[in-house]
């Protein structure tokens, strides 16, 4: 996020809001959201991908104030539920805007989305094929759908392996000519136009290597679809996974590197195979909103493990920030309350859950005079800790709060126990 400074008491600001006053307006755990941060990395990618289209992928953090916000900064939305359909729709987002994703989408979540009269939906299965196909005549319509293929590229942070077939539950393989069969399915089957081939490599990539494997494997069957079947299709989708920096170690590629590279292999291969330049898509979650946040926790006990580390607990934990324990992730952490001059100790920041592998920040130094009632924040948590956040122990989840000139505007309320009792019916 954007730098945060220090108001004279040593207390950390965030848009020129003491930390401190966050956490007693607004209580702890919280999430705090710079929403200009927010709206600018929308701009970057929409400026980047200029004549193509960038699908922000809701499931990194999905609320009504963040579809508003990127409806008015010109991106689309790519929703894998009904709950997050739900979401877009009811915030307005246009429906045209929308690619629905799953690779076990409901007949529920098909009919309202072909309903919606969604911009595409995305086939994972040949099941799914004839799923859509139906809904789409029962109720009139013809659905523009876009196939998932999945292009033999495992992507990693920083490397990637071929694999000859993929061992995974999404999309259709382009060996063995799974995918050739899906495109055939698609296109006899009426309700159903085909716009496109779309490929989803991985996440958290630095990597660009495993992007050109994929756009050349992509670009390679929309050659054979022409020659089997004489039709040039439009567009081509090439997922979201691009980095975003937890620590330092990290370094993350600017939206504009990323099209270009992307765009030039496209181009490139397409006029080798002598096809017309399609219309290129990206679905970034983690790099639009990975780091435009951070959370708010407060400390609570502190125990000294002699020799070993100090355990730091924080009112939090894996109920808000599952990565560390699901991914091994990494992220940073800091004392900004208050200034502190104490020499540093090796820290594990832990969550309040009934669980050792409840950790929030695996390693960190911390001043050694830490105590209960300090705050700490550790910063990109705008991805995939809130959306991914669970009820365990029923731990209440945090609010989503966006901060911009100055002022701090919940977006999403924390919850109560009241809500979690409405849910508790026997
Ligand atoms: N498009 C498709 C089809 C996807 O499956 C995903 C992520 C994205 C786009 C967005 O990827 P991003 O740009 O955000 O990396 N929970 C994990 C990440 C799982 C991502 C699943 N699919 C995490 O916390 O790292």
């Amino acid at each position: 996020s954007r730098t945060v400074d220090r108001a004279a008491d040593g207390a950390a600001t965030v848009a020129g809001i003491p930390v401190t006053r966050l956490a007693e307006e607004h209580g702890t755990p919280a999430i705090f959201l710079d929403e200009d941060d927010f709206r600018a990395r929308c701009r970057a990618w929409a400026d980047a991908f200029a004549g193509a289209d960038v699908f922000y992928a809701g499931k990194a953090f999905l609320s009504r104030a963040v579809v508003r916000w990127l409806t008015e900064e010109g991106l689309n939305l790519d929703v894998c539920s009904g709950g997050e359909l739900a979401v877009a729709l009811s915030a307005g987002m246009p429906a045209d805007r929308i690619a629905m994703h799953g690779n076990n989408k409901s007949n529920a979540e098909i009919e309202r989305a072909v309903e919606a009269g969604v911009g595409r939906i995305v086939l994972d299965s040949y099941q799914e094929i004839v799923r859509v196909a139906h809904i789409a005549q029962r109720l009139g319509k013809t659905q523009r759908v876009q196939i998932r293929v999945t292009v033999g590229v495992e992507a990693h942070t920083h490397e990637f392996i071929a694999t000859a077939h993929e061992d995974q539950k999404f999309g259709l393989a382009l060996a063995d000519g799974v995918a050739a069969e899906a495109v055939r399915r698609v296109l006899k089957l009426d309700g159903l136009e085909l716009v496109g081939i779309h490929s989803h490599i991985g996440s958290q990539i630095f990597d660009m290597a495993g992007f050109e494997v994929s756009a050349r494997r992509v670009v390679g069957l929309l050659r054979e679809i022409r020659d089997e079947h004489g039709i040039e299709l439009p567009e081509i989708d090439l997922g979201g996974g691009l980095g975003i920096a937890y620590t330092t170690d990290d370094d993350p590629r600017e939206p504009h590197e990323i099209a270009k590279a992307l765009g030039d292999i496209v181009s490139r291969e397409c006029t080798a195979a002598g096809l017309a330049q399609p219309r290129l898509s990206v679905e970034p979650g983690r790099a639009i909103v990975g780091p435009t946040a951070f959370t708010l926790y407060e400390v609570g006990t502190v125990k000294e493990l002699d020799g070993i580390r100090t355990y730091v607990s924080v009112d939090g934990g894996m109920s808000d920030n599952i990565r560390t324990a699901l991914y091994d992730a990494d992220y940073t952490v800091a004392l900004v309350s208050r200034a502190s001059d104490a020499p540093p100790m090796l820290s594990r920041v832990v969550g309040k859950h009934c669980e050792s592998g409840d950790i929030v920040v695996r390693d960190a130094y911390l001043p050694s005079d830490l105590a209960p009632g300090d705050l700490l924040a550790v910063p990109a948590t705008g991805a995939y800790c809130r959306s991914m956040a669970s009820n365990y122990n029923h731990q209440l989840k945090p609010p989503v709060v966006a901060v911009k000139d100055g002022e701090a505007r919940v977006i999403v309320r924390r919850e109560t126990e009241e809500d979690l009792l409405r849910l508790d019916v026997g």
